[in-house]
């Protein structure tokens, strides 16, 4: 259902030492969580955004032509969503294991901290700012999944139309970057990049209180699943995906200015998003 390599849980002495079909489990709830977190980042976020694009609802000056390139994306998400809510159900019939699910993933939670952290005027560019983001992220899933002959073919095949389409979206919204960095003034460029680094990490980092819930399932005590936890994502290997994962979107922001703020750029440093030297 995943390919283990790219499920971090499974590095764990004490998870590979579970039986076979228990592991089995880990892969297929993996899988429900990522298509899950689709579902609800395109229908809840990400369309929400191309929606005020198309209508009228961001106030910047777009030329006409990336106007109407929001309504093929709004299409794009509305499906992305679509198919992911889909194979759920089918993975689920095929199995019988269920899905697993918060109702609020992770990052939506933090999204929504992060925007009560700043002035209400400024929310509005908080959710655009996150949905650059999670556009121009490369992620190893997408980017692996399609090729990996181990997966299930629908898996697959699902994983690999969506990066299809994701990649145009990436440059998409690489220059939506320009035109709302451009539009903003002094102050909110100054507060805007001082938040990004918490933002990338909103969607990077790990669900915790998820894969606990889900740790707890297998049998683990509470001990044994914060030992897990601390072994599996330590700062040093969180960081490490984080920074792979935000290569590309670091260099738009850098061309965009954020990193001459320099408490913006000594966020991002703290959080372990700067290359080595930098
Ligand atoms: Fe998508
Ligand atoms: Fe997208």
């Amino acid at each position: 259902m995943f390919p283990p390599e790219l499920v971090a849980l499974t590095r764990h002495d004490m998870v590979r030492a579970l039986p076979p079909a228990l592991f089995e489990q880990i892969l297929t709830q993996h899988l429900y969580r990522y298509l899950d977190f689709t579902t609800k980042l395109e229908l809840l976020v990400v369309n929400k955004t191309v929606l005020a694009i198309a209508n009228g609802g961001v106030d910047l000056h777009l030329p006409d032509e990336m106007v109407f390139d929001a309504y093929k994306i709004y299409c794009d998400e509305a499906y992305h969503a679509l198919f992911s809510a889909d194979l759920i159900r089918q993975v689920h019939a095929r199995t019988g294991l269920p899905p697993q699910l918060d109702e609020r993933p992770y990052f939506l939670t933090q999204l929504r901290r992060l925007q009560e952290s700043v002035e209400p005027q400024l929310r509005a560019l908080v959710e655009l700012l996150f949905v650059v983001c999670s556009e121009t992220l490369i992620s190893a899933t997408l980017a692996e999944v399609p090729d990996d002959p181990r997966v299930d073919t629908a898996v697959r095949r699902s994983i690999r139309d969506h990066a299809a389409d994701e990649r145009r979206h990436h440059a998409y919204f690489a220059a939506f970057l320009k035109f709302l960095w451009y539009e903003m003034d002094s102050g909110q460029r100054r507060a805007m990049a001082r938040l990004l680094p918490d933002l990338l990490l909103a969607f990077l980092r790990p669900d915790l209180p998820a894969i606990r819930c889900e740790l707890a399932g297998y049998g683990f005590n509470r001990d044994q699943i914060e030992q897990i936890l601390a072994e599996v994502y330590d700062d040093g290997t969180v960081n490490a995906y984080a920074r792979d994962t935000s290569r590309q979107t670091m260099r738009y922001f850098a061309a965009v200015g954020v990193l001459e703020d320099q408490a913006a750029c000594n966020r991002f440093a703290e959080l372990g998003l700067l290359e080595e030297g930098r």
